[in-house]
């Protein structure tokens, strides 16, 4: 069963309680989204290797850790993935960023493929799948699937708010995919809004209706 890893330090929550709130403007919801990311982003590199590099100091030469092993790879699911980008490419500027696009099928509900774009060694990457609200969970699920199909073996995927039932889903078909999230909120409702949420993420982002 994959792990659930709720990043929910004091400075998380303060910020996200701004960002729920129905009267943050989309500057301030889009830089703290950019924040929160950051610190989540120091959780979700926590597993990456070091190696022993020799480097000199003005005062002796030493060995000290620098990042190695697996490079990272940072898929948003569009449109709102979007917002959580510049977090965490900030803390990792050699990852590269793909992309994938969903719709949902007005008949059938289910997500469609619209889009897609990946490094070209997504085999030898860990990729980190973003996208600030989990809540049915059938994009997360989508995209996990299109992201092995093209190749991934390691992902990871990270939301900012889950309900209880996103998170379900996604443990579903993917136990072996485990979920960075700030909150798990109480439920869905009749909407498929996360409830008490912080209403549409891409609306509030990119400040549209
Ligand atoms: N997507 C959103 O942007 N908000 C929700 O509450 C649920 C899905």
């Amino acid at each position: 069963m994959s792990n659930v890893i709720v990043t929910d330090h004091p400075l998380i929550q303060h910020k996200l309680t701004i960002m729920r709130d129905k009267n943050t403007g989309s500057k301030d919801f889009r830089e703290l989204l950019t924040e929160i990311t950051m610190l989540m982003g120091y959780e979700i590199t926590r597993n990456i290797q070091l190696e022993d590099v020799e480097i000199e100091t003005p005062v002796v030469k030493t060995t000290c850790k620098m990042v190695a092993g697996k490079k990272l790879g940072i898929v948003p699911i569009l449109r709102a993935g979007l917002g959580m980008v510049d977090g965490l490419v900030n803390l990792i500027p050699a990852a590269k960023v793909g992309h994938v696009g969903l719709y949902r099928d007005p008949e059938t509900l289910e997500p469609v493929e619209y889009y897609s774009k990946f490094p070209t060694d997504i085999e030898e990457r860990e990729m980190i799948i973003v996208d600030p609200m989990l809540a049915t969970g059938g994009s997360a699920v989508a995209a996990i699937d299109i992201l092995k199909a093209n190749g991934a073996k390691t992902i990871k995927l990270v939301n900012l708010v889950a309900a209880p039932e996103g998170i379900a889903e996604v443990q579903k078909y993917h136990s072996d995919v485990d979920i960075y999230v700030a909150a798990i909120d109480e439920k869905l409702n009749d909407h498929g809004y996360i409830v008490p949420g912080l209403g549409d993420a891409g609306d509030r982002i990119f400040g549209t209706k």
